[in-house]
């Protein structure tokens, strides 16, 4: 490794921050070194995304007008170009201040997992836990300090794209999930080589925009922010993260960058959080686009005093802060506060004792063995079984040759779903590949695609003059060669003993800036989806999808089908072993799956209404098609009565299971605040969770203890209460089943 050329301050420098060990004393006496311009640098980022934005940003490094870099480099090259850019830093710039790198590791790094959605579906918090440790160990070893996750935003329109980013529709299960996904980051100790900072975002209410459209204006209640929308920031919180991103939406006509009710208000005052607030990509700048500020001072002074430390791209704070100061309209404390946090930030990631990363590591850091089976494990556990007539599991011995059709079949790319880091389609193993390691010689196994994901678009073809006309005959050819695909695979499905349908919706569909109106699968994927239905053989459904699609006529025509989502790198093989029974299905639905478009929002926790048994539509009903918490496996449980010990304050029941096979209960444990005096309460909320796994005949008793956390809400001044009356429990395995008892709660 080339060692950095230290100045002499610098060095100087590091070794005043080595003999004064406290974090605070090192902090300020950094601070109280600094220039104004310097600080403003601090409170700066940008990106690294190809080497010519080093060389662009090295004389600005070297002056101390930097702090961070998004560092979204490919690996080859990320962690070179950071090192130039952190020699720059620590060994050229006045006071030797390292930057710190944010980079979106939100389903992994290079060892792509399941999409957040499909994380969800696990319920497995220790899983969880786990996957982000590899994602945070890989995301480290390139170079990348802190993470961009995880989205703490609550999905309950699946239009909206970054449902897919989301860990689903409940405060609950999300919370759990944020905390997890904080200590796999983070780590005991976020300094170390295997571990990066959290960041939780967007904060808030960005989930809520309106039609599901991404970006858009929301709508969101005091009591709806304070019991939907922030449980999951503050579980983060409670978890220890060091950074928090404030969001691009506006809650009550105030961008949420410039919100201080929120970032100081319930962020500093209330939780005591005393890490770093990010922006989003440009925000600070987009509050003048919101109607708010005025022009891009105002834009930098509104969203600093909010308690916004640092600007993400915009560019705002470092063109005009410095001049607020001098005029008196920006409190210097306000940019020192901020810095502090920085500064903090960087000494919690130990960013002053070891700046640079070492080239070798990442390739060390990807060849770790126990990424692919931990991979594979959570795709197998984010499988959702949601229909089956009994034709899975496929025994080998009642099927010999399968057609595997579909666009999603055999499609690398697809499986990495949004936001992937940096997968590598190379090391995707699909479902076409898995089938065919697991089924081994013997069985036949035919892919096809059958038709693409969307239809390609018409082809032109160049005029002399430079202007583009149709080009009917590759039109006319495209068409023949569509058709053909299509009959072939249906021929090759009538020959089949048993038909896989891979269906779904592309991965660039979902994710950011990819809302979508109608939640159907795309192309001509419902077609063929009727024309495999019609040759009358058996037809096993996979859905790869960032969100929830209306599956209705899937569902009907489908003898089986399996939400996998978007599974990462170890999807085929997760898959093969559960389609093929090695691995019962164990996933449950992390957020509703709508039975049509026009349903949506269609979350199970919604609040009461005056007339609950009216709120059907006049052409469907209001249940969803599979509700939150659902899922099927290979055996079956039955719920005994919910048995409430007053005297303990605790609920019981007893599940068995009634079918042949060992399987896993999710038990899930709702509560219904009867009436409460700050408004009304959600129809139902789920509170609590416990897996159990039990042989056939087998039954065993669940409790659960009805504790503050579990009966309480947030008040509109953010206070936790808990009153006396009447609630309902349910324990049961989904939401939309399952008689409620009484607790009267003294
Ligand atoms: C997204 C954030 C992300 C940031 C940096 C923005 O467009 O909204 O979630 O962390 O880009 O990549």
């Amino acid at each position: 490794m080339r060692l950095p050329l230290v100045t002499l301050t610098s060095l100087l420098a590091v070794i005043m921050h080595a003999q004064t060990p406290s974090c605070p004393d090192r902090v300020e006496t950094l601070l109280a070194r600094l220039t104004l311009e310097e600080k403003i640098g601090q409170l700066t980022q940008g990106v690294i995304h190809a080497p010519e934005h080093v060389e662009a940003a090295l004389a600005e490094v070297r002056a101390g007008r930097y702090g961070s870099f998004i560092l979204s480099a490919p690996p080859e090259i990320a962690t070179t170009l950071r090192n130039q850019v952190q020699q720059a830093a620590v060994g050229q710039s006045r006071l030797g201040i390292p930057l710190v790198f944010g980079y979106d590791s939100i389903h992994g790094y290079r060892t792509t997992f399941p999409i957040p959605l499909g994380l969800a579906a696990t319920w497995d918090i220790q899983l969880v836990e786990q996957g982000q440790a590899v994602a945070a160990r890989e995301s480290r070893a390139v170079g990348v300090d802190w993470i961009f996750a995880p989205m703490c935003d609550l999905a309950r329109d699946p239009r909206w794209g970054r449902v897919a980013e989301s860990f689903g529709e409940d405060p609950y299960l999300g919370a759990q999930l944020v905390a997890a996904s904080v200590r796999g980051f983070q780590g005991d100790n976020p300094a170390s080589p295997e571990r990066a900072a959290a960041t939780l975002k967007h904060f808030v209410g960005y989930s809520a925009t309106t039609g599901g459209r991404d970006y858009n204006t929301t709508d969101i209640t005091p009591f709806v922010l304070r019991n939907a929308h922030l449980p999951a920031f503050e579980a983060g919180i409670q978890a220890g993260a060091l950074s928090v991103m404030s969001a691009f939406n506006a809650i009550d006509g105030i961008p949420a960058v410039t919100n201080r009710a929120l970032l100081t208000g319930v962020l500093r005052d209330e939780w005591k959080f005393n890490g770093l607030v990010v922006s989003d990509w440009n925000s600070v700048a987009e509050s003048i686009t919101w109607g708010y500020a005025a022009d891009r001072a105002e834009a930098a002074r509104l969203s600093l005093l909010a308690g916004n430390d640092m600007d993400m791209m915009s560019g705002c704070y470092r063109e005009t802060l410095a001049a607020q100061v001098a005029a008196g309209t920006v409190p210097l404390a306000a940019i020192d506060e901020a810095v502090r946090r920085v500064l903090r930030l960087k000494f919690k990631l130990g960013l002053f004792e070891a700046p640079l990363t070492d080239p070798a590591a990442a390739a060390r850091s990807f060849a770790l063995p126990d990424a692919p089976p931990l991979a594979r494990e959570a795709a197998a556990r984010s499988l959702v079984l949601l229909k089956n007539d009994g034709v899975l599991p496929l025994t080998p011995a009642a099927i010999r040759r399968i057609a595997l059709i579909g666009p999603l079949a055999d499609d690398a790319t697809e499986m990495l779903g949004t936001w992937p880091g940096h997968g590598q389609p190379a090391d995707v193993v699909t479902l076409a590949a898995g089938l065919r390691t697991h089924l081994g010689p013997a069985a036949q196994l035919t892919v096809l695609r059958g038709c693409d994901l969307l239809p390609s678009g018409p082809r032109t073809r160049a005029l002399p003059d430079g202007s583009n006309v149709t080009d009917e005959d590759a039109n006319h050819r495209a068409a023949v060669a569509d058709e053909n695909d299509f009959t072939q695979a249906i021929a090759a499905a009538r020959s089949a003993d048993v038909i896989i349908a891979a269906m779904g919706e592309p991965r660039g569909w979902s994710g950011e800036n990819s809302s979508r109106a109608e939640l159907s699968l795309t192309g001509r994927q419902p077609e063929l989806l009727r024309a495999l239905a019609a040759t009358g053989k058996p037809l096993v459904v996979v859905v790869f999808s960032g969100r929830p699609l209306a599956l209705t006529e899937t569902a009907e025509k489908a003898n089986a089908l399996v939400q996998a989502w978007h599974p990462g790198l170890q999807g085929g093989p997760a898959l093969a072993a559960v389609l093929c029974g090695d691995l019962a299905p164990t996933g449950r639905l992390p957020i509703s799956f709508p039975r049509a478009t026009g349903q949506v929002p269609v979350y199970y926790n919604h609040a009461m209404t005056g007339r609950p048994d009216m709120v059907d539509y006049r052409d469907l009903t209001r249940d969803p098609l599979y509700p939150f918490g659902f899922g099927l496996t290979y055996t079956t449980f039955t719920y005994g009565p919910v048995e409430i010990l007053a005297a303990t304050s605790r609920a019981r029941a007893t599940v068995t299971n009634t079918g042949t096979r060992a399987g896993e209960a999710v038990a899930q444990l709702y509560v219904r605040d009867v009436a409460c005096s700050e408004g009304a309460r959600p129809v139902q909320e789920l509170r609590g969770w416990q897996r159990l796994t039990l042989a056939p005949g087998e039954s065993r008793t669940v409790e659960f203890a009805l504790t503050d956390e579990t009966l309480g809400f947030v008040d509109r001044s953010g206070k936790h209460r808990l009153e006396a009356g009447e609630y309902r429990v349910w324990i049961a395995p989904h939401a939309s089943t399952g008689t409620a008892a009484v607790y009267q709660r003294p």
